[in-house]
């Protein structure tokens, strides 16, 4: 009996060991993710998108659309970014699905 009870100590004990350390795994990827918010929208677009729009969305070369204007909604402006239009290149190959909402969320605040 005594046996038996030594043997669940240790066996609770390592269980809490290994319980705590996946504990630990588990919130240090947490603390990996937000370390990245999500995605950073508007670092997105100052490595993309300011050759053509510029830094405040008004920059308009090679005919780019002045986003400080645009009317456009979000959801259309992930499928412009997505697949391009007209002058302006898709960003399918380059930005994955996330990144491209994270960048067409960041483009509706350069709105005026
Ligand atoms: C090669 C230059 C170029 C780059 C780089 C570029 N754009 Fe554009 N963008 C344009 C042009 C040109 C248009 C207008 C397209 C048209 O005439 O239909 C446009 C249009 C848009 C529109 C549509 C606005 C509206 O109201 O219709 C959005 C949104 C947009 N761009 C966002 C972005 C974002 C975000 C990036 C970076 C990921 C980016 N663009 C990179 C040239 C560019």
């Amino acid at each position: 009996m005594k046996h038996t009870l030594v043997f669940l100590l240790i066996a609770t004990f390592i269980y809490a060991c290994g319980g705590s350390d996946s504990a630990n795994e588990t919130s240090g990827a947490q603390e990996a993710t937000t370390a990245t918010p999500q995605v950073d929208g508007k670092k997105i677009y100052k490595q993309y998108c300011v050759t053509c729009h510029g830094l405040y969305g008004d920059m308009g070369a090679s005919g780019a659309f002045n986003l400080t204007t645009s009317e456009l909604p979000v959801d259309e402006r992930i499928v412009v970014i997505t697949k391009g239009r007209g002058a302006m290149t898709p960003f399918e190959n380059l930005l994955d699905a996330d990144e491209i909402a994270a960048v067409a969320a960041y483009t509706l605040e350069l709105k005026k």
